[in-house]
């Protein structure tokens, strides 16, 4: 099978929950950001808006309101979650990308959707952890949705689809549980 550095990439991405406390550099961060804007968007659209939040009391704020807002839902594992105290929806992580798009753009949950897959891989690829973190979009939609479009600076029409929590790996991932088989037919 062909093996380049990329597919190692690939492969070898996990999702990391658990972060060491620095943050991570300016380079780093503006590396994987652009891997964001590289994404593919249907009709090369590129209606995204990423968000770096990297101040603590904001990723607090957005931790105790998704969990609030997760609280809420019918699903017996996502509550487990939203009402353990120790747990946090970011896993400590020092920066977060929030990945937005606009609204009525089309197909734009895909596109929001490949710039996430961009960033988590170019993270992997320069050593960084990464988690997509979707529990975040509890904290929208409800009372509290004005006051974060605008705190976080969402272009009007912009709604959040998807965060990435990025920072130093605390330990190695260990290698991908085995893939469920027989997902591939071929019509040739
Ligand atoms: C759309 C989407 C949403 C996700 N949301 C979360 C999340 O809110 N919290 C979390 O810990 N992991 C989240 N994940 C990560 C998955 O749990 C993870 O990718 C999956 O368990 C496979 O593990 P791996 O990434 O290590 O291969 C999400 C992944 C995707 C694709």
């Amino acid at each position: 099978m062909a093996a380049n550095e990329v597919l190692t990439t690939i492969k070898k991405r996990r999702s990391v929950r658990s972060f060491k406390s620095d943050q991570i550099t300016e380079a780093e961060l503006q590396a994987v950001l652009e891997a964001g804007i590289y994404a593919p968007s249907a009709g090369n659209q590129q209606l995204w808006h990423f968000t770096v939040i990297q101040d603590k009391q904001v990723l607090e704020q957005l931790n105790k309101d998704a969990k609030a807002g997760a609280a809420q839902i019918d699903n017996e594992h996502v509550q487990l979650m939203a009402k353990n105290e120790k747990f946090n929806i970011f896993y400590g992580a020092p920066t977060v990308v929030l990945v937005s798009g606009k609204e009525d753009g089309l197909m734009i949950e895909s596109d929001c959707a490949a710039a996430t897959q961009n960033i988590i891989l170019a993270a992997e690829a320069i050593g960084l952890g990464s988690c997509w973190v979707d529990f975040i979009l509890s904290a929208f939609g409800g009372e509290q949705d004005e006051q974060y479009r605008q705190q976080l600076g969402l272009p009007a029409g912009y709604k959040p689809f998807s965060s990435v929590a990025l920072g130093y790996k605390k330990s190695e991932a260990v290698n991908a549980p085995a893939r469920k088989e027989n997902v591939i037919n071929y019509i040739k």
